[in-house]
């Protein structure tokens, strides 16, 4: 019992579950154990030093006041050369409002666009905050899945548009997916962007993991015919510049969208931290040194994994060609251990052998008809001496 009286729409606000499991692996290490950090995605690669020394040079040259709530001018012309020079876009500067994360792009796309009793499209398992964002805000979450393919897991056109409704108004897209690391065929795409036209739909594409990449060329459901004028992306500096905690992200849209959410800016936070936008601005037009070394550090590190996952007895990893997560198929390897529930796995395997990792029940809701069991490793915090000594640890227990 508590004695404040909290307001009725907390019942409906979830949260990232994964957090949770930070705080459990933090116990863990603090009790004296050896903890293989899989679990959460934050990164253990240093912001690149040419980005420290733009913001440090922007404090000094007094940018430390407030600024537009757009974001600097100078951020998002260079933004909108970026995304159009990798999209086949056409932006302006006018069509990108700067963020204080790529995360608030979630809320402020619903609070813009959701009225209460509104249905919502989102991918499952996906990232847990669209669901719980959908739900504050007074919307129906209508989850559409994600399976595991031959090469990549894969969502169905078919049953996304059998899951609209006269109340669907809304899709969100994570092509380059967290927790799964899928990714769309061509084909795929352009289904989707058909059914989009079809039901008059507006997307939010949740672009988070564009430009981490390993082989082939990330293409965006945003460059196709008729789609610019229907999707909001959020675009994050996040991860491609190791800059998780700088909080520094996008809305990039049709300026009528952009311009409602840079007043929910004027609203929430007023701007985004001003001298950090200058960080991004040299990366962007900077030096690439820094963002080509994270991709050769993050691709020895998934090539290690999936090569030791791939050893155990009982699990099968697809080997993802873009993002930093990895959705190992556990169902054979949680049998032989004798579990069938997945916290009580999770927690074991942390307790016998230190290595964490999240389940899919950190990401949304798992259907009633799943009948395989996936397990979560994140490879962004962790180096690869420590990934191979935590796998073969993980093996042992597997096998043992
Ligand atoms: C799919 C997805 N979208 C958005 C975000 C938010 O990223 P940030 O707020 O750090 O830019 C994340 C972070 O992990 C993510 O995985």
């Amino acid at each position: 019992m508590t004695k404040y009286r909290f307001a009725d729409r907390l019942s409906r606000l979830g949260t990232e579950t994964a957090f949770a499991v930070s705080t459990e692996a933090a116990a863990h290490a603090a009790a004296g154990h050896k903890v293989y950090p899989f679990h959460l995605g934050d990164m253990n690669i240093r912001t690149p030093e040419n980005l420290i020394e733009a913001a440090s040079r922007a404090m000094r040259d007094g940018k430390t006041g407030y600024c537009s709530n757009y974001g600097v001018t100078e951020l998002r012309e260079a933004l909108a050369e970026d995304i159009n020079g990798s999209h086949g876009t056409d932006y302006a500067m006018e069509n990108i409002a700067i963020q204080p994360g790529g995360k608030p792009v979630i809320g402020k796309f619903i609070l813009a666009l959701m009225n209460p009793g509104d249905e919502v499209l989102y991918p499952n398992p996906g990232y847990p905050i669209y669901e719980s964002q959908i739900e504050f805000h007074g919307g129906k979450a209508v989850p559409y899945q994600y399976v595991e393919g031959a090469e990549t897991f894969e969502f169905d056109v078919e049953e996304i548009e059998r899951a609209i409704t006269p109340e669907t108004r809304l899709i969100i897209v994570n092509d380059l997916q967290n927790p799964t690391g899928a990714e769309a065929s061509a084909e795929q795409l352009k289904r989707l962007g058909e059914l989009i036209l079809r039901h008059d739909l507006l997307v939010l594409c949740d672009e988070a993991y564009f430009d981490i990449r390993y082989e082939g060329a990330s293409k965006s459901l945003a460059s196709l015919d008729g789609m610019a004028e229907r999707c909001v992306i959020l675009y994050t500096f996040s991860k491609r510049f190791a800059m998780t905690g700088w909080r520094l992200g996008a809305a990039v849209g049709p300026r009528e969208i952009i311009d409602v959410i840079a007043n929910l800016n004027v609203n929430d936070e007023s701007c985004s931290n001003h001298f950090i936008q200058y960080a991004a601005i040299e990366g962007l037009r900077g030096d690439q040194s820094g963002p080509r070394q994270l991709l050769k550090t993050l691709k020895a590190r998934r090539d290690k994994a999936v090569d030791l996952l791939n050893t155990i007895s009982g699990l099968r990893c697809l080997r993802p060609r873009a993002t930093f997560y990895l959705f190992p198929n556990a169902t054979e390897a949680m049998a032989k251990k004798g579990f069938s529930d997945y916290e009580a796995f999770r927690a074991d395997a942390l307790a016998q052998t230190g290595v964490s990792f999240c389940t899919r029940l950190h990401f949304g809701r798992p259907s009633g008809e799943e009948q395989n069991l996936y397990i979560r490793l994140a490879y962004a915090g962790i180096d690869v001496d420590q990934i191979e000594e935590g796998l073969l640890t993980f093996k042992e227990y597997i096998e043992g």
